[in-house]
Order: C-alpha cells, then sequence, then structure tokens
C-alpha cells in the first residue's frame, strides 16, 4: 500500500474568532434525547400506540433517563422534533399541538419534563411549511417564540425547509432576536447552514453569533455508510466550520444513532468517539426504553462524556489519513490530547497502529501520560515522544485515547505545536 501525503491541520489555542449567541446556553456540547431518526413521522397513535409521536413517548423517555442512569450522566434535553402540531393554527393565530396525541398540551408536558430534572425541546421552521408538512413560522416568528416561551420550552430545532434560501439568513436572525425578546432563554438550534450552503459559502461568523448550535450537512441515518458521509464531509469542510465552534456554539453533525439497528458495536463506538472529538451535541435518537447494555454503557462511558464537554471547548479535526487510517485529535483542557483512529478499511481483521504517529504526539515529550479509553479501558502508562504503541482497531472501529503532558517544559512545547490559525503542512503516516 502507498504512503499517502496528508492534512495536518493545527488549531489555534485561541478563541473562537466570532462571538457567540448571548443567551448563555450551549456552553458546553448539549447533551439529550431527540425522537426524528428513530420514531421519525409516526402519527399512527391507534395502531402503534407506543412509538408514535405523543407526550406519552416523551414522558416515557423522560422516566427511564432518570431511572437508568442518563440524566446522571449528563443528558438532559427531551426533544420533540417535526409533526407534533396540528395542521391548524388556533383562532389567535398561535402553534398548537395535536389535541388527539398531546391531550395536555405542551405546557404540561414541559411541566413533567421539568419535575423529572430535564428540560423539553421543540421543533418549528423557519419556512411555510415544516419539512413534514405542518405549519411553518414564516410570519409568525415572535408570535411562536412567545407561544414556546409561555410553555416554558428550553430548546427550539427550528429547520428550514419551504424557505427562499436567500432569506435564510433573515429568517434565522429573525427568530433568534424574537426568542431572546421572549425574556426566556431558549437554546437555538439551527440548520441554517445546511439549507444554505447549495447557494454559498454560510457566513459562520453570523451563524454563531444568531444560534446555539448549526447543522451543515445531510440528516444521519441508521447506517454506517450515513455516520461515514457526515466524517468525510466533516474533515473536507474543516478549515471553514472548526474555527467557529466553542463556547455556546456548535457544529451540529447530527443525531446520535448508537442502540439502533445499523451499526455493529465498532461503528457505534466509531460513532460516540469521533463525535466527542468533534465537539457535537450529544441527541441520542434511539429508544431509550429498550436498548441494549453495551450501547447503553457506551453512551454512559464517563470518560468519553468527558472528552465531549470538555471545558476548553475546542473542536477537534482530521489531523492525518493514509493507509485507510483516519487519526483525529482534539485539544483538551489542562494541555491534554484526545486522539481517535478510525479505521476506514471495511475488510479483514483488526489492524495495529502506532499511536506515536499520531500528529499531535508531539506534546508528549519528553513524557506523557497515556489512557486508552476504546475499544478497552487500558492505562498505558507513562510514554515517550520515541514510544511505539501499537493499538488494535477493528474494520470500522476506532481507538480513543487520551494523552497527558508530563514535562515541565510542556507548555513552551504545547504552544509550538499547537498555535498559530489551521496552519497546514503535509504529513505522512505509515
Ligand atoms: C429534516 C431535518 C431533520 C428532521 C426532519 C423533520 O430536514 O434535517 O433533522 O428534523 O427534517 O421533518
Amino acid at each position: 500500500m502507498s504512503r499517502a501525503a496528508c492534512l495536518l491541520v493545527i488549531i489555534s489555542l485561541m478563541s473562537p474568532a466570532a462571538e457567540a449567541l448571548d443567551n448563555g446556553l450551549a456552553l458546553k456540547p448539549t447533551m439529550g434525547w431527540l425522537h426524528w431518526e428513530r420514531f421519525m413521522c409516526n402519527i399512527d397513535c391507534d395502531t402503534d400506540p407506543n412509538n408514535c409521536i405523543s407526550e406519552r413517548l416523551y414522558m416515557q423517555m423522560a422516566d427511564v433517563m432518570v431511572k437508568e442512569g442518563w440524566k446522571e450522566a449528563g443528558y438532559e434535553y427531551v426533544c420533540i422534533d417535526d409533526c407534533w402540531p396540528s395542521h391548524q393554527r388556533d383562532a389567535q393565530g398561535r402553534l398548537q399541538a395535536d389535541p388527539k396525541r398531546f391531550p395536555g398540551g405542551i405546557k404540561k408536558l414541559a411541566d413533567y419534563i421539568h419535575s423529572k430534572g430535564l428540560k423539553l425541546g421543540i421543533y418549528a421552521d423557519v419556512g411555510d411549511k415544516t419539512c413534514a408538512g405542518y405549519p411553518g413560522s414564516l410570519g409568525y416568528y415572535e408570535k411562536d417564540a412567545q407561544t414556546f416561551a409561555d410553555w416554558d420550552v428550553d430548546l427550539l430545532k427550528f429547520d428550514g425547509c419551504f424557505m427562499n434560501r436567500a432569506l435564510l439568513g433573515e429568517g434565522y436572525t429573525n427568530m433568534s432576536k424574537a426568542l431572546n425578546n421572549t425574556g426566556r432563554p431558549v437554546l437555538y438550534s439551527c440548520e441554517w447552514p445546511l439549507y444554505e450552503w447549495p447557494l454559498k459559502q454560510p457566513n459562520y461568523t453570523a451563524i454563531r453569533e444568531t444560534c446555539n448550535h448549526w447543522r451543515n450537512f445531510d440528516d444521519v441515518f441508521d447506517s454506517w455508510s450515513s455516520v461515514k458521509s457526515i466524517l468525510d464531509w466533516t474533515a473536507a469542510h474543516q478549515d471553514i466550520i472548526v474555527p467557529a465552534a466553542g463556547p455556546g456554539g456548535w457544529n451540529d453533525p447530527d443525531m446520535l444513532v448508537i442502540g439502533n439497528f445499523g451499526l455493529s458495536h465498532d461503528q457505534q463506538e466509531s460513532q460516540m468517539a469521533l463525535w466527542a472529538i468533534m465537539a457535537s451535541p450529544l441527541l441520542m435518537s434511539n429508544d431509550l426504553r429498550d436498548i441494549c447494555p453495551r450501547s447503553k454503557e457506551l453512551l454512559q462511558n464517563k470518560r468519553i462524556i468527558d472528552i465531549s464537554q470538555d471545558s476548553m471547548g475546542k473542536q477537534g479535526y482530521r489531523t492525518a489519513k493514509g493507509n485507510n487510517f483516519e487519526v483525529w485529535e482534539r485539544p483538551l483542557s489542562k494541555n491534554c490530547l484526545a486522539v481517535a483512529v478510525l479505521n476506514k478499511l471495511e475488510t479483514g481483521g483488526p489492524r495495529g497502529f502506532n499511536i506515536g504517529a499520531a500528529p499531535g504526539w508531539k506534546i508528549c515529550g519528553p513524557q506523557c501520560n497515556v489512557t486508552q479509553i476504546l475499544p478497552q479501558y487500558k492505562e498505558m502508562g507513562v510514554q515517550t515522544q520515541q514510544s511505539k504503541i501499537i493499538v488494535s482497531v477493528n474494520p470500522s472501529g476506532t481507538a480513543l485515547l487520551t494523552v497527558t503532558p508530563i514535562s515541565s517544559d510542556f507548555t513552551r512545547l504545547h504552544k509550538l505545536n499547537w498555535q498559530g490559525t489551521f496552519v497546514r503542512r503535509k504529513h505522512t503516516i505509515l
């Protein structure tokens, strides 16, 4: 196999260039549950009462989140996606929940979710209609923002279907202001760049000032090819999108589909590891009432969640690729580094990768402490810059490690290695 010359991207230790939306929210990537990928627009409560979009689904999910350790692990938001409203606004022009599926209404549901110590998210659309054809918010931004605030909603996912692309910026900005004017802190999750990319390169400075997170790319499906396509898109656009992320505003590569049907366990580990490296919102879309113990353990893995929620809030990125491996790295607080090695070869067996060949390994000078988190937890002890540590990575799986420098010289070396915005270098790995 030929050696490939690859890109090494180095991110600044400075704060993101733009100010984040100043609503005090999403200082760390949002954690919670969102119905869409798993439950979609199932409104058939007559034949499928357990899985249809109804108040029962969110109440049951909230119950499980408290009972089964999800809340304790950090998952906080229970989020409604499309297909919750009635097809008609009420006499005052307000959105209203489908009366059959949400007999108590959204305010009562919010009270229930809050009584569990959790938060409620809701969904609307910047255009004429939602993607599934329910009433859109165009012409009603203030009214809808006030309605959500009156219901004590904590998060709004604002979709971008049925909207003139040239007016997306105006629409998303006006809704952001409308939410702010209610006085209620409502986390604002946008899809502005996703819908704008076909027209022009989005202005990420404006997006960061307007939204708490933003979708850039296609919907995630329950398949490895979907997860891979999201990773490929992210790496291909990292120079543009990574600098926009930081406390208060995050790139959103869409939901975690761990615990469903389409990913092998190795692939689930890859999604969890890479979503933590990418400082992505961790919004699960699965059935928490019925999830296998291994997926649950992975989603609740404290060491991975600690990487995701790292207080410095720098998004990681792909630093090298070659020989069907990809190395992704995320600078962490206290001068640490998280390294993920993804084996993209979907044939054969486990393959060894020398972690000492990761571009960020330079920080291990003269010594560092290494911990492997995936596929198994393993203390790898004190290492040096010269160490050759082979980690074994299954096909479509990921090894995830943290590197903690233990040198007094570290500060100098770290500055040398990580300073400057996006210094491009050619890098080859084995
Ligand atoms: C899509 C959006 C999905 C989901 C769906 C609902 O456009 O990206 O995440 O919200 O609409 O209809």
